[in-house]
């Protein structure tokens, strides 16, 4: 044994002994101590690489004495059995704990080691939407959720949950090593979050995959896939999906989302509100968290039928569900739906809630949980049941494996912010671009027919505005914005701050504005609104661009003479922007939403089609109403006059829309002429790029139903897919559509009625006024028989 082997046995005596003696948990101390050692040590004490400090996880296991000969310990047995083991040793003051930090803050978080069955402590609260958001250090910041649905791309929804989880995951790492329990510091991450846009209104639009929910569903699926990595045994980070449910504004306006109810009926539950949540539940999401909102009266973090009945009972989720922040507080002081802590915790354990996001209390509502078991309010038996997959899921992460066994605990600090990963963040930014409008195919652009250009907006040098809610923490240096981007192509590109109270814009010079822009060739105008305007807990009262934007938008097109101007606008809800789309001075709209670090870099490049293939190419997730008057209450949760499903009028851009710089030709459209009632469709589709670019498109196939007296949508996503064609180049595509996008909730039970039905495949929604130059090809099918069924689809 050589010397540096000893001195290390020793060592880990020495903590044993020391956790012995102050009943604390000695891995806890080994992650104390070894870093220190670390930072002191000469190259002698090179026993941290990966490789050794597997070896002496296991040694260390074995010398701490009993405590490593427990069945839950041993990986020969099944996680069933190791997490029976466990559970069984746990006291409920044990068990009370763990269920109970899960929260935010240094009270809250992190879940405490049990030192007694050498247990480490964890901490369950992260967000990695794209990237790692919140902790500490540089991630990799990717752009905001509703940006990654434009792409309409599951490859970069795939690709983005990889890196987010490849990041998280080597942070965490580094963050156990050093001992570091913090908020963010986690690998259980509180993402994705497929709450159906249902109002343009809503503040937290940025966060979610948009309004339709077959497509939310798909797109959490792949991105869920993509956090959890391909390893048999273990996951890289486990994923959640946000939150169960019929949560989709109002946050503040016109009330607080505290203690707001959502009247759901049965209808628009199964048909819109639930959808996505079973994706996740069959995608083998980790956990679930309960939102903030009364459903039919129920706060939902005590809702048994949510959390129980459905998740569980139905579906079969075997997760777990999570408490918003402070959700189960505020049963008690919003919805004063419950009075007491232990009437709470008894009705939220029954009700199927497992882990309780504090917000940093010293006494969070499930330190009674003990309690409420002595007063015979709740269940021990229950209790017990629901911290089981809290152990489940530290298992799968490998807390409970020798780390050598499990290759994502290779993961470190040095994977994070890659040249490859920046790379990437450039690629899927430019994918999620939407341009909206492109007269006489103005772009892309040719900067050397531009002598002078001017940018101006207050989102064109906005560093804190281009990221999103909870960006992903970021060194300046790998981030550019707009300004930054664009001066490399025009290099004395003319800016100035125009607006007062950057995208508040509460007032702004018109000198100033007039100088800008008079004499210059090219305006490239930079608006939106920014997590100031929009954002979790801050609602829009309504669609115009904020403050006196459109004033300073109106004053560019009155002073610029004969300049061109050129609109992009970083925002996540949808925007009153007609007066923009039918001005003639306005050559084109590109909509970026919230790109994220490749900001500046991604709008250069989309803007001149660098290396021949960056035409834009991603569609909106969300309608874009034309008239207020279409917008129904936000407090009202019926779907009628929502979304491209149910809308009845015109929209300004309707949900899928988005323009290339080629075009295509849809070709050959052929299905199955007779479906079985419960059967799914198969189709095939030729798509040719006939237009003069190399680009990407976005294949998109909706059904409708040729009877009028079903309870269905006008129409209905059925299949998505995002190609690149070269130009000339023609791709046969071959798809299916599940028999579920055509069976509706009708009287307590899924249903298809026999009957006609169109499959319609373009680049867009079939019937459009607002269309973009490619055709849309329409087939018609026949559902032979009809059928119903209680099964949970
Ligand atoms: C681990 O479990 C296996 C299978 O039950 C058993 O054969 C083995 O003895 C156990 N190992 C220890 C150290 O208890
Ligand atoms: C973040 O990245 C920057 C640029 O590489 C570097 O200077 C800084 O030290 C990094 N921060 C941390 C905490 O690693
Ligand atoms: C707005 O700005 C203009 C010019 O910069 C100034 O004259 C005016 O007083 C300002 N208005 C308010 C309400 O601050
Ligand atoms: C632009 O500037 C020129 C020269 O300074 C001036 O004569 C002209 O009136 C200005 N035009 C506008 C639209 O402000
Ligand atoms: C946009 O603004 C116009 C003019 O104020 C108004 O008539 C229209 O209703 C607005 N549309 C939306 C969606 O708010
Ligand atoms: C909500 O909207 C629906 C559809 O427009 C309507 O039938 C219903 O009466 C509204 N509910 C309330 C409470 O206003
Ligand atoms: C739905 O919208 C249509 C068209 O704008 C309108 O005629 C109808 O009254 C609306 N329905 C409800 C219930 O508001
Ligand atoms: C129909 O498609 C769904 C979803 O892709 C799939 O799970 C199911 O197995 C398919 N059903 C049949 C009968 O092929």
């Amino acid at each position: 044994m050589s010397y540096i082997e000893t001195n290390y046995k020793v060592l880990i005596l020495c903590l044993c002994l020391i956790a012995a003696l102050d009943g604390s948990d000695p891995l806890y101390y080994k992650q104390r101590v070894f870093p220190l050692m670390k930072d002191k040590s000469d190259s002698k004490f090179g026993f941290f690489d990966h490789e050794t400090e597997s070896l002496s996880h296991n040694e260390f296991i074995k010398t701490c004495g009993p405590m490593g000969q427990y069945p839950f310990w041993n990986v020969s047995l099944s996680w069933e059995e190791r997490v029976k083991d466990l559970v069984a040793r746990l006291s409920l003051e044990e068990i009370q704990l763990q269920m109970a930090r899960g929260g935010a803050g240094p009270y809250s978080t992190p879940a405490p080691p049990i030192s007694r069955l050498g247990i480490g402590p964890y901490v369950w609260n992260s967000n990695c939407h794209r990237g790692d958001q919140g902790a500490k250090e540089n991630a990799t910041a990717f752009p905001q959720s509703i940006g990654l649905a434009a792409s309409f791309s599951h490859q970069v929804l795939f690709d983005v949950a990889t890196v987010a989880s490849v990041e998280t995951r080597g942070k965490h790492n580094d963050f156990v090593r050093r001992g570091v329990y913090a908020t963010h510091t986690g690998a259980s991450c509180f993402s994705p979050v497929i709450n159906v846009v249902r109002d343009p209104r809503w503040g937290r639009i940025q966060e979610t995959y948009g309004e339709d929910p077959f497509m939310s569903g798909e797109l959490a699926a792949t991105f869920l896939d993509g956090l959890h990595g391909d390893n048999q045994r273990y996951v890289r980070v486990t994923g959640g999906c946000l939150h169960l449910d019929a949560y989709s504004g109002p946050e503040n306006i016109p009330v607080s989302r505290l203690s707001f109810d959502a009247k759901v009926s049965d209808y628009d539950l199964y048909m819109t509100y639930l959808p996505g949540f079973k994706r996740c539940v069959q995608a083998e999401t980790f956990s679930i968290m309960c939102s903030y909102n009364s459903v039919n009266g129920i706060p939902a973090c005590v809702n048994k039928r949510l959390m129980t009945d459905i998740l569980r009972k139905d579906w079969k989720f075997q997760g777990y569900v999570v408490s918003d922040e402070q959700a189960l507080e505020f049963v008690i002081s919003t919805h004063k739906y419950l009075q007491s802590f232990e009437d709470v915790a008894a009705a939220a354990v029954t009700a199927g809630v497992n882990l309780e996001l504090s917000a940093d209390m010293p006494q969070p509502v499930f330190l009674s949980i003990v309690q409420a078991i002595e007063q015979g309010k709740l269940s021990e038996a229950v209790v017990r049941e629901r911290v089981k997959p809290l152990f489940y899921t530290r298992m799968r992460l490998g807390q409970f494996d020798p780390p050598g066994a499990n290759p994502f605990s290779r993961l470190s600090n040095n994977d994070v912010v890659t040249p490859a990963h920046q790379a990437m963040a450039l690629e899927v930014a430019k994918k999620s671009f939407v341009l909206l409008k492109n007269s006489n195919n103005f772009l892309p652009l040719k900067p050397s027919n531009y002598k002078t250009v001017s940018i101006i907006g207050p989102m064109a040098d906005n560093y804190d505005q281009m990221f999103g809610n909870l960006p992903p923490m970021q060194s300046r240096v790998f981030a550019k914005t707009p300004l930054e981007g664009l001066k490399e192509i025009f290099p004395s590109l003319r800016y100035k701050q125009v607006c007062e109270g950057e995208t508040k814009c509460t007032n702004f010079s018109r000198e100033a504005v007039q100088e800008l822009v008079n004499g210059t060739d090219l305006v490239l105008a930079v608006f939106g609104t920014g997590p100031a305007v929009e954002a979790e807990n801050n609602d829009r009262a309504n669609l115009d661009l904020p403050g006196m934007q459109k004033q300073v938008l109106e004053e560019i097109m009155e002073h610029c003479g004969t300049a061109k101007i050129l609109v992009v606008l970083m925002n996540a809800g949808p925007l009153n922007v007609t007066f923009l789309d039918v001005d003639p001075r306005v050559q084109a709209i590109l909509e970026c939403f919230f790109p994220g670090q490749a900001t500046g870099d991604a709008i250069k490049e989309v803007l001149i089609n660098t290396g021949g293939n960056s035409s834009p190419a991603g569609r909106l997730p969300v309608t874009w109403p034309l008239h207020a008057s279409q917008i129904p209450p936000i407090t009202n949760y019926s779907m009628v006059n929502r979304t491209y499903r149910y809308m009845q009028s015109l929209p300004l851009y309707p949900f899928g829309y988005g323009l290339s710089y080629s075009q295509f030709s849809y070709e050959s459209l052929t299905s199955d002429a007779n479906v079985k009632a419960m059967e799914n469709l198969s189709f095939e589709v030729t798509v040719k790029n006939i237009g003069d670019y190399d680009a990407d498109e976005v294949i998109q196939c909706y059904i409708s139903w040729g009877r009028s007296d079903l309870p269905v949508p006008v129409r209905q996503l059925g299949h998505f897919t995002r190609v690149h064609l070269k130009q000339g180049e023609e791709k046969l595509h071959i798809g299916t559509i599940s028999w579920q996008r055509w069976a509706f909730w009708d009287k307590g039970l899924w249903q298809v009625k026999k009957g006609p039905m169109t499959l319609s495949c373009g680049g867009q929604q079939p019937d459009q006024t607002k269309k973009v130059p490619s055709n849309v090809i329409s087939t018609r099918f026949y559902i032979v028989n009809s059928a119903s069924t209680t099964d949970e689809l």
